[in-house]
């Protein structure tokens, strides 16, 4: 390995990871070297940028923490995190979508229906949804995580003024698969735009801080793939140019007004009739 030049550095760096035990660790650090000798060599790398492109990496990681990863952030902005998700969704299944930073395990297990809307302000709305297998077929046995953001754009993480629990839960669906829950119509969020993937990247390229109002989702069935995925607002104006390429025409729904006095009571709304956006989420079997 003493002569090593432009035409044999690649194969010898990648194939320098031969020893990890790991077969699919081993195909992983392989390709990604291949794959960042090509860019390099494709692009020219000069000095100066591979040292710029290192300094962006380091100001990523000084700016993460234990509640904050840029490095999701920048993963997000790429739409490497949408490809991940696009890849891993089934053909006959709701599509998957972007998790986010603000899902927090341990949600309140509450009973469906559900009503989260306690002292929240903005536009009361019931999503009523039925969970099914590929081929229709209810799943009595799903449950939902569920969680979304305050009529002020904020998760309860980052906002002193929510309490814990604020607007997300778990539950289980009936014996239908089916599932109501009324909650505020989520609005839409700005990505952080205090460190570098903002400032350096997505900004100077003029793109949009805004992600388009949606609230999250993930659906767990036995012996079905987990679904996490969101659900969006047909009327939102970021549908077409969400800051992490989470939209699927398939999770856009339009709440509609539906006038049914006895879904208002179950829920525990005011009136006889409210808003209401209804929605299918289909699981594909385990592989
Ligand atoms: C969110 O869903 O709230 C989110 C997703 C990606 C980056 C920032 C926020
Ligand atoms: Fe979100």
């Amino acid at each position: 390995m003493r002569d090593i030049g432009l035409a044999n550095i690649t194969e010898i760096a990648s194939a320098s990871f031969g020893g990890l035990a790991d077969e699919r660790q081993r195909e992983l650090v392989h390709k990604l070297v291949l794959a960042l000798h090509a860019y390099a060599k494709d692009v020219g790398l000069s000095h100066a940028e591979w040292r710029a492109a290192l300094g962006f990496v380091h100001r990523t990681a000084a700016i993460t923490n234990e509640s904050r990863s840029e490095f999701s952030l920048l993963s997000d902005v790429i739409g490497l995190s949408s490809l991940v998700d696009l890849m891993a969704s089934d053909a006959k299944a709701t599509p998957g979508s972007v998790l986010g930073p603000f899902h927090t395990a341990g949600s309140p297990w509450l009973d469906n229906p559900a009503n989260l809307i306690g002292a929240n302000a903005g536009q009361a709305v019931v999503l009523r949804g039925r969970v099914c297998g590929a081929q229709g077929q209810p799943l009595p046995l799903a449950t939902l995580d569920f969680w979304q953001n305050a009529a002020n754009g904020l998760y309860w993480q980052i906002d002193p003024e929510q309490p814990t629990d604020n607007l997300r839960c778990r539950l289980c669906v009936d014996a239908q698969g089916c599932f109501e829950i009324a909650t505020i119509r989520p609005v839409p969020y700005q990505i952080p735009t205090d460190g570098p993937v903002w400032k350096e990247l997505v900004e100077p390229a003029g793109r949009s801080s805004w992600r388009s109002a949606h609230a999250h989702l993930i659906v767990a069935a036995p012996e079905h793939k987990t679904l996490v995925t969101e659900l969006f607002d047909a009327e939102d104006p970021y549908l077409d140019s969400d800051a992490v390429f989470g939209v699927r025409e398939a999770l856009v729904g339009r709440y509609l007004p539906v006038s049914d006095a006895a879904l208002c009571a179950r829920l525990g709304l005011p009136g006889d009739s409210c808003l209401v956006m209804q929605l299918e989420l289909r699981l594909a079997a385990q592989a």
